[in-house]
């Protein structure tokens, strides 16, 4: 076995670093995260250094889906870089793709704060953003000045939380009209339909099936050349989710993101005390909680589609471990935020490094070979 040097930066990180970050409010966390990345990045020594400490690459974890390059399956999920400030940063912290927002057509400064806590004994985060943007046109121009060309990225797209847009029609041309800025981008390399931010103000409208059918007609008409990912639902039967699936897979979409926040307080993996501290606040829950829900609907959802559909397994996925469990299920790749915030900056080498040991012990060459073979 060699030895996984990220493995002990995770732990300074766990037990030297995080503590003393965890004194500061996360947001304000989150905000000098965002900024510290994007001058590294504006900075080719500093971001060659960073890339030689964090970065780790292995041909096992390589992968072409859909048409699109992954050189490892550890994505960074929505709502980090909301505003794609950290678009060409996060591949020098090794992750094989990354996600921009959720983008929203119009500006908003997100829901009344608190909007981000930390539940560290459940491993979670409680999140009451709500879709906080820039708006599409100044991430647009943003994303124009940086160098993507060797990024796997994706935009995660969804509808303006204000509320002048209170009709799901008002909705549709809202999503339209982002989709359409990105479209035929050159650096987009996939989209995510978001339909399941459970901190809006019109709720989900999306997932039943009348309103998806009108949404995907809408945007078919885009002519949408990469894959779309559809992103949905923590808790939500797989009996409820197979009609839309069904549906979206003749409509555009190639693939599912499995899966978004947890918003059941009773959640079992929630600590009790945790919970009862924040019970006047609002938000859901990422992390620890979101994984038997989201690894439960990989399950299901691979046992029916198989390979006619990519799954990207997301929710708690803090090491290798966590991450093959959601490939052996049948995830082609995962994503991630909470376990960034609580493994720290080498989280996707570590785990990267993790998923190639665990390759090599079950006899396996490549990542691809490992997806679904845990469903039985
Ligand atoms: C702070 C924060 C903000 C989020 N914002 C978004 C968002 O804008 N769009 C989205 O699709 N998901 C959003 N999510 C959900 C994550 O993308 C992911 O589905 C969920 O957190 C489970 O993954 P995790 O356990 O690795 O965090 C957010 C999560 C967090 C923690």
């Amino acid at each position: 076995m060699s030895l996984n040097p990220y493995s002990l930066y995770c732990s300074v990180y766990r037990n030297i670093a995080r503590p003393l970050l965890f004194l500061t409010p996360s947001e304000k966390i989150h905000e000098r995260a965002l900024e510290t990345g994007e001058k590294i990045s504006n900075n080719k020594k500093a971001a060659g250094f960073i890339r030689n400490l964090c970065n780790y690459d292995n041909s096992a974890l390589e992968q072409e889906i859909l048409g699109v390059k992954y050189r490892n399956p550890v994505g960074l999920a929505a709502g980090f870089d909301y505003d794609g400030n950290l678009a060409s940063f996060m591949s020098s912290l090794g992750f094989g793709f990354n996600t921009v927002g959720t983008v929203t057509a119009l500006p908003y400064e997100g829901n009344t704060g608190p909007r981000l806590g930390r539940l560290v004994k459940s491993k979670s985060l409680l999140v009451n953003k709500g879709f906080k943007s820039e708006g599409a046109e100044k991430i647009f121009s943003r994303l124009a000045k940086k160098d993507l060309s060797n990024i796997t990225l994706g935009i995660s797209i969804g509808s303006s939380n204000l509320p002048e847009i209170d009709t799901t029609e008002k909705a549709i041309n809202d999503y339209s009209s982002t989709f359409n800025m990105f479209n035929d981008v050159e650096y987009v390399d996939y989209f995510e339909l978001n339909v399941s931010c459970p901190n809006t103000k019109i709720k989900e409208p999306f997932t039943n099936c009348p309103n998806l059918s009108a949404l995907l007609s809408s945007l078919s008409t885009l002519k949408i050349k990469v894959p779309m990912y559809l992103k949905l639902p923590n808790e939500i039967s797989a009996a409820d989710l197979f009609p839309l699936i069904d549906l979206a897979l003749g409509k555009g979409v190639s693939g599912v993101i499995l899966s978004n926040l947890v918003k059941d307080r009773s959640n079992p993996m929630l600590d009790e005390k945790e919970i009862a501290k924040v019970s006047s606040l609002k938000g859901n829950f990422s992390g620890k909680p979101a994984a038997v829900n989201a690894n439960n609907l990989i399950g299901e959802v691979y046992k029916r589609y198989g390979k006619d559909l990519v799954i990207v397994g997301c929710g708690g996925v803090f090491n290798a471990k966590d991450a093959y469990e959601k490939i052996k299920l049948g995830a082609s790749l995962v994503q991630l935020v909470t376990g960034l915030v609580y493994e720290g900056p080498t989280v996707a080498a570590n785990i990267n490094m993790g998923l190639v040991e665990l390759l090599r012990k079950d006899g396996y060459e490549n990542i691809s070979e490992a997806i679904g073979v845990g469903n039985a």
